[in-house]
């Protein structure tokens, strides 16, 4: 609690803000993690499954596990946690202040539930691509009718997302360290900031002088200020009363 006063303290006096999120800001929609028991599909470990090799040894099982990832993130609500993150935004937006949203998941959550300033590091896995010719395209909603899905160019779909050993999209990236320059607070909430580069932000942020603060269920091996340790859903909205009073969520 002391953390959180102190947090919303700062929180109210700064100009740029910058949040980081993991698939921790998901679990409360019912989506599931990526580390830990929870993450593991028919006893395939998403990390595993997760790379280049993996689609290259057996498309169908990755085209599967990515396409049942796809319909639940479709079928899943934003959350307090997401409603939060798109209120510090328009809060700070409307006070002219600056932010940024930087965001690990591909599960177009944080768009959904408003946040219009969203970085996508690691892609979005509604929308796919030819592997061959690179051509996007966004399937239609229901479960695909093979594994692995022909792709419009001959190749098969793979999810338009960064797999393990592939590069972050050049953009998300320059729009990341852009934000370094200017975040006098980022909060880290909901990984377990083991990925890199996206978990180096955190000491770049505070060499830079960002008070750094993590919100998770439990402390990770992210070198942060403050801890408020909790649900994201209950935590941020808590910690945005405290910093700018309970007015309207909107
Ligand atoms: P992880 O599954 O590694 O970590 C999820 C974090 O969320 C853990 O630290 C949990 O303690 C925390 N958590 C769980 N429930 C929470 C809740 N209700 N509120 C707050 N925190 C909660 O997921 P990421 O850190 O996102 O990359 O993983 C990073 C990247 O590794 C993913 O983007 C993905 C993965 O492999 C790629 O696929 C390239």
């Amino acid at each position: 609690m002391h953390d959180l006063r102190s947090v919303a303290m700062a929180l109210r006096t700064a100009r740029g803000v910058v949040v980081l999120t993991g698939a921790g800001v998901s679990v409360e929609s019912g989506l599931r993690p990526f580390r830990g028991a929870d993450g593991w599909w028919k006893g395939h470990d998403p990390t595993v499954l997760a790379t280049p090799e993996a689609f290259a040894a057996d498309p169908a099982l990755v085209s599967e596990w990515y396409d049942t990832r796809r319909l639940a993130a479709l079928a899943a609500q934003p959350n307090a946690a997401h409603r939060a993150i798109s209120r510090l935004e328009r809060h700070l937006v409307g006070a002219g202040g600056r932010f940024a949203l930087l965001t690990q998941n591909v599960d177009d959550l944080h768009r959904r539930a408003g946040s219009e300033h969203v970085v996508e590091l690691h892609g979005n896995i509604t929308v796919w691509r030819d592997h061959r010719s690179g051509r996007k395209v966004t399937p239609e909603p229901v479960p695909f009718t093979a594994y692995p899905q022909p792709g419009p160019d001959g190749g098969w779909l793979r999810p338009d997302v960064v797999w393990f050993g592939e590069v972050l999209p050049t953009a998300a990236w320059n729009a990341a360290e852009a934000a370094l320059s200017w975040c006098d607070m980022l909060l880290v909430v909901g990984t377990s900031s083991v990925v890199f580069p996206a978990a180096g932000l955190v000491e770049r942020a505070a060499a830079a002088g960002a008070v750094t603060v993590e919100v998770n269920v439990e402390a990770t091996y992210a070198r942060v200020e403050h801890r408020l340790v909790g649900p994201a859903g209950e935590v941020l909205p808590r910690l945005l009363d405290e910093a700018f009073g309970n007015a309207p969520r909107g």
